[in-house]
C-alpha cells in the first residue's frame, strides 16, 4: 500500500486530518461571516470536512476543494449531505493553483503543500479578497521540545513556532486574529488513537493479504511508539481566524 492508502485507512474515524473534535470545528467556522453568494476554498481539504461544515452553516455559500490527493469518498459525501451543486472537489497543487478571490481561504494542517508556515500565509493572502476572512491550522510547540520529540519528529526546534509565534507571524502577513483553538491533549489523544486504531482494525479484520496486514501493523505500532514515546504533550495544534486587514482602515 502506498502512503496515501495507509493515511486514507488511518482517518477512516476521524475524517478530519487534524487534532480538532467535530464541535470545536464547528465552533472555530461560525466566526466566519461571508457574504450571501460569497464563495470559500479549502487548501489542502483531505476529506473536506472543513468546507463541508462551513457550506452547512452558511447556505449561501459554494465551495471549492483543493487537493493533490483528492480521497475517493469526497464525492459521495457531498452528495449525502445535499451540497453537491454548491462544491467543487479539484485534483491540483494548492502551491500553483489559482482561480480569482475567494471570501474565505480554509487552510487546516496543509502548510507543508507551501514549504512551510509563511509561505502558507502568503498563498492565503494571494488567494483572499480584500478584507476577507481565513481560517488557518496548524503545528506548534506546547513548550521547549525534547530530544525524544525532536527525534520523533525528525524536526529541529525551528520547524514549529509556539502560539505566540504562530499569532505574530499572522499579524506579519497582514492578518489580525479574531477566535483560535488550541488542541486539548483529549483531542490529540483521540485523534491519535483513532488513527493508530483505525490501521490495526482494519489489519486484524479486514486486511486480504498478510502483506497488507504486517504493513498496517507495523505502521501503527511505529506511529504510536512515536507519539507516546516522543511528541505527546509537546506537538500543539492552534486553529487561528484571520481577518484580512488590507480593507480596512483601521489598525
Ligand atoms: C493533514 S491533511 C489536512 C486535511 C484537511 N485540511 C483537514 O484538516 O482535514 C493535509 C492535506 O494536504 C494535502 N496536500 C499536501 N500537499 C499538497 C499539495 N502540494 N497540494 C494540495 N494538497 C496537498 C494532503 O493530501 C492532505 O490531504
Amino acid at each position: 500500500m502506498d502512503r496515501s492508502e495507509i493515511f486514507d485507512l488511518a482517518h477512516r474515524r476521524h475524517p478530519i486530518a487534524a487534532p480538532v473534535a467535530p464541535e470545536r470545528l464547528r465552533d472555530l467556522l461560525s466566526w466566519l461571516s461571508p457574504p450571501a453568494g460569497g464563495r470559500a476554498v479549502d487548501l489542502g481539504c483531505g476529506e473536506g470536512e472543513w468546507l463541508q461544515e462551513l457550506l452547512l452553516a452558511q447556505p449561501g455559500l459554494t465551495g471549492v476543494g483543493i487537493d493533490h490527493l483528492l480521497p475517493a469518498v469526497n464525492a459521495h459525501r457531498t452528495s449525502q449531505r445535499g451540497l453537491a451543486d454548491r462544491v467543487q472537489w479539484i485534483e491540483a497543487d494548492a502551491a500553483t493553483w489559482s482561480d480569482g478571490l475567494f471570501d474565505v481561504v480554509l487552510c487546516v494542517g496543509a502548510s507543508h503543500a507551501f514549504g512551510g508556515l509563511g509561505d502558507m500565509l502568503t498563498a492565503v493572502r494571494r488567494h483572499l479578497r480584500p478584507g476577507g476572512q481565513a481560517l488557518i491550522g496548524d503545528t506548534i510547540w506546547e513548550d521547549t521540545p525534547s530530544a525524544a520529540a525532536l527525534a520523533a519528529l525528525e524536526a529541529s526546534p525551528d520547524d514549529f513556532p509556539d502560539l505566540a509565534g504562530l499569532v505574530r507571524a499572522s499579524r506579519e502577513h497582514g492578518f489580525e486574529p479574531s477566535y483560535g483553538h488550541t488542541s486539548t491533549l483529549a483531542e490529540w489523544d483521540d485523534y491519535e488513537f483513532s488513527w493508530t486504531g483505525s490501521l490495526v482494525d482494519w489489519a486484524l479484520r479486514e486486511a486480504s493479504s498478510t502483506a497488507d496486514r504486517d504493513q498496517a501493523l507495523t505502521v501503527a505500532r511505529e506511529h504510536r511508539d512515536a507519539w507516546l514515546g516522543g511528541w505527546r504533550r509537546q506537538l500543539g495544534f492552534a486553529t487561528l481566524v484571520l481577518h484580512d486587514l488590507s480593507a480596512t482602515s483601521a489598525e
